[in-house]
């Protein structure tokens, strides 16, 4: 992991509960893509899943093979206090790029932006090796200049370099069903593996 964004240091964020990105509920970009979805089958990954509400919703709605992983074991114990019927073992406690297996589909939000740029490349590389074939990365990325962070922003242009050479770029544009605070700031993007 780069720099000092370690476990430590997300455990310490979850631990103190300065949880900035934590919206308290699935976000309305990810909720009506899950909507559209119709194979309940499909094995889901959300990496640096946080608190999961997104993770709740696919298994309340009959998403059962869905997993998370976070680095934060702390996130994992407030996760299973809130939704406690969630199988324990799909909720990894590890570094998303020692990861093992296979998945349908991964789900992207505010995991890419909390990872230091320089792992971008790596990130890339990690969620090719992670889909199977014709599998889906879908989700929001932040559409802000890259500042300290994190977050850590980026643009279309940037990103692409770093997917394109991996996926089709199926969409990546202005996402238009933000939450309010994030509108305007948001790329929805869904790309195949
Ligand atoms: C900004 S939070 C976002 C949480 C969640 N996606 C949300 O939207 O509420 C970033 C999350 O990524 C996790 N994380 C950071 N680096 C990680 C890594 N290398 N592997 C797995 N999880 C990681 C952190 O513990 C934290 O829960």
């Amino acid at each position: 992991m780069g720099d000092t964004l370690d476990a430590k240091y997300w455990n310490s964020r979850y631990e103190e509960n300065r949880l900035g990105w934590d919206i308290g509920y699935p976000s309305t970009p990810l909720k009506s893509y899950i909507e559209q979805l119709e194979d309940q089958s499909i094995k889901i990954l959300i990496p640096g899943g946080g608190n999961a509400y997104e993770a709740e919703y696919l298994f309340q709605n009959g998403f059962s093979n869905t997993y998370v992983v976070d680095v934060a074991q702390t996130a994992k114990v407030n996760f299973l206090k809130r939704f406690s019927t969630f199988p324990e073992h799909q909720f990894l406690v590890q570094d998303f790029f020692e990861l093992k297996g296979q998945f349908g589909l991964i789900l992207e939000q505010t995991f890419f932006c909390a990872l230091h740029p320089s792992l971008r490349k790596a990130y890339a590389q990690k969620m090719y090796e992670l889909l199977k074939p014709k599998g889906k990365l879908v989700g929001v990325l932040f559409d802000f200049p890259l500042d300290s962070g994190p977050p850590f922003g980026g643009s279309k242009t940037e990103y692409l370099q770093y997917f394109e050479h991996y996926f089709t770029i199926e969409l990546m544009e202005s996402c238009y069903n933000s939450i309010p605070p994030r509108k305007g700031n948001e790329l929805f993007f869904r790309l195949s593996k």
